[in-house]
């Protein structure tokens, strides 16, 4: 009798759990399909000998025990955690280095749709607060603070990144979230709250007048979204992120956007000219000095980005089929091609829009080729650094970073007129084939 009524009992529990979790239910069902039919022997090997008539209603009973606790145990998770792995959520994190094209890459992400939680560099606020009075930061500190910031966020939990903002929001509400505009979800209806007069927005919502933000909104609108992406150049190791992959709250997804870090150079020179001021005096005359600061931070950074791709590359088992690297060149040159990649990568659908917003801002059309179009021809893009970067700067970036142009597929170049000669392209074909 308490028997059957522990049956029905373990049945209706299972029934429960179908509304939230389906591989549990199945499990649960082999387990009753079991009991139905006694006589299937449940345990072909050492216990073989024993009439299976006998024991396997014990067996079998014991074995719905061990899936009845299991079932308790998941329902305290339940209680436990605000967030649970939902099927098909997905985790997308954009992981580059400045000048590398993931602002552009970003918004593949930031325009999918309503859909999508999307955060431009919130790590911003990390390091800021994290540099040191020499001007660097404390690579270990950082990288844990990173790390945490990322999970809570993944996890729409913003009081870890709290923390890190200045001035330190009040009641949650902040005026000084860094490029908030760049994130189409925190300047949505739900998110935006009145506009308070007189007090300054530092990054104003262009899609609408917005006042301070409230992060509990934005918490909550983030719960609401089926996936989450953020967008980050401050991770330096993706190995660092190995907690993130194995979280079972989260299923991540890494985009690793790499680019020639020639041209990185180049362009570094030009958006950053006070910081690198050094490089441009050498360009203009002199030698490198090869023992340079500057230099041994290029080298660091080469090295750096070698090092998480090869991570990346060789797939261990945390990151098997968590890992994806893109070229800033393949993107640029097939941007349709490469972004349909990535959605099929992260298991969601590619949304017209996105579509559109690609079409829209790769294409120089007619309309927007004047003079006052911020929209670029972005395969010409591709190779105009060859004709800033003079060829001795080039040639020690090649030195200092040649493993990593070698891993890439970026083509050395041996002399200057084969630097500024277009027929001869730079980008090797690389299929880094892995998902
Ligand atoms: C199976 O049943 C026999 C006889 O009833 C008993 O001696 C034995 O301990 C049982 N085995 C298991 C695994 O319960
Ligand atoms: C419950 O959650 C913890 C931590 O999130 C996890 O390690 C454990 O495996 C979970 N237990 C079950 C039965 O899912
Ligand atoms: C960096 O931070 C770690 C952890 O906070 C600390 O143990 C270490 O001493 C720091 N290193 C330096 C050079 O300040
Ligand atoms: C921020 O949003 C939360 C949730 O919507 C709300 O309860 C709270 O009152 C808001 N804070 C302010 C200062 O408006
Ligand atoms: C962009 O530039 C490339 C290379 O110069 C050229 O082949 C292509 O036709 C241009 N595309 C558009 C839409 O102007």
């Amino acid at each position: 009798m308490r028997i059957k009524y522990t049956i029905s009992l373990v049945f209706f529990v299972a029934l429960v759990i179908i509304e939230m979790e389906n591989n549990i239910i199945s499990r649960v069902s082999d387990k009753l399909a079991l009991k139905q039919t006694p006589q299937t022997p449940l345990q072909p090997s050492g216990l073989s000998h024993i009439p299976p008539k006998h024991n396997a209603s014990f067996t079998t009973l014991s074995k719905m025990n061990s899936a009845f606790s299991l079932i308790k145990r998941r329902l305290e998770n339940y209680s436990q955690h605000k967030e649970v792995v939902t099927r098909g959520r997905k985790h997308i994190l954009l992981l580059a280095t400045t000048r590398t094209g993931s602002s552009f890459v970003g918004e593949f992400f930031n325009q999918q749709g309503d859909n999508m939680f999307f955060l431009f560099e919130p790590l911003w606020h990390v390091e800021k607060m994290l540099t040191l009075e020499t001007g660097g930061t404390n690579a270990t500190a950082s990288a844990k603070a990173y790390r945490d910031v990322l999970q809570q966020l993944f996890l729409c939990d913003f009081s870890l990144l709290e923390s890190f903002i200045e001035p330190l929001p009040v009641n949650h509400i902040t005026t000084g979230l860094f490029r908030r505009e760049s994130s189409s979800s925190l300047c949505q209806e739900s998110v935006c709250s009145p506009v308070i007069k007189g007090v300054f927005e530092r990054y104003r919502c262009r899609t609408r007048r917005c006042g301070p933000l409230n992060l509990t909104m934005a918490s909550e609108s983030c719960l609401q979204k089926e996936h989450r992406a953020i967008k980050s150049v401050r991770v330096r190791q993706l190995e660092n992120l190995r907690p993130l992959a194995e979280d079972p709250r989260l299923d991540v997804k890494f985009i690793q956007l790499v680019r020639d870090p020639r041209a990185v150079l180049a362009s570094r020179m030009v958006a950053f000219a006070a910081k690198y001021k050094n490089w441009k005096q050498w360009a203009i005359d002199g030698e490198v000095p090869i023992d340079d600061d500057e230099v041994r931070k290029l080298k660091w950074n080469c090295d750096n980005i070698k090092l998480s791709a090869e991570i990346g590359l060789r797939q261990p088992a945390w990151l098997r089929r968590r890992y994806m690297l893109v070229r800033y060149e393949d993107i640029a040159r097939f941007p349709m091609r490469k972004a349909t990649e990535m959605y099929r990568f992260v298991g969601i659908p590619f949304t017209p829009q996105v579509k559109s917003w690609i079409l829209k801002n790769t294409q120089a059309s007619k309309e927007t080729s004047g003079v006052y179009s911020t929209q670029k021809n972005s395969s010409e893009q591709v190779e105009k650094w060859r004709f800033s970067l003079p060829f001795k700067i080039a040639r020690v970036v090649q030195k200092v970073c040649g493993p990593t142009l070698k891993l890439f597929g970026y083509k050395f170049v041996s002399s200057e007129e084969m630097l500024t000669d277009k027929s001869i392209s730079l980008i090797e074909d690389k299929v880094f084939n892995f998902v």
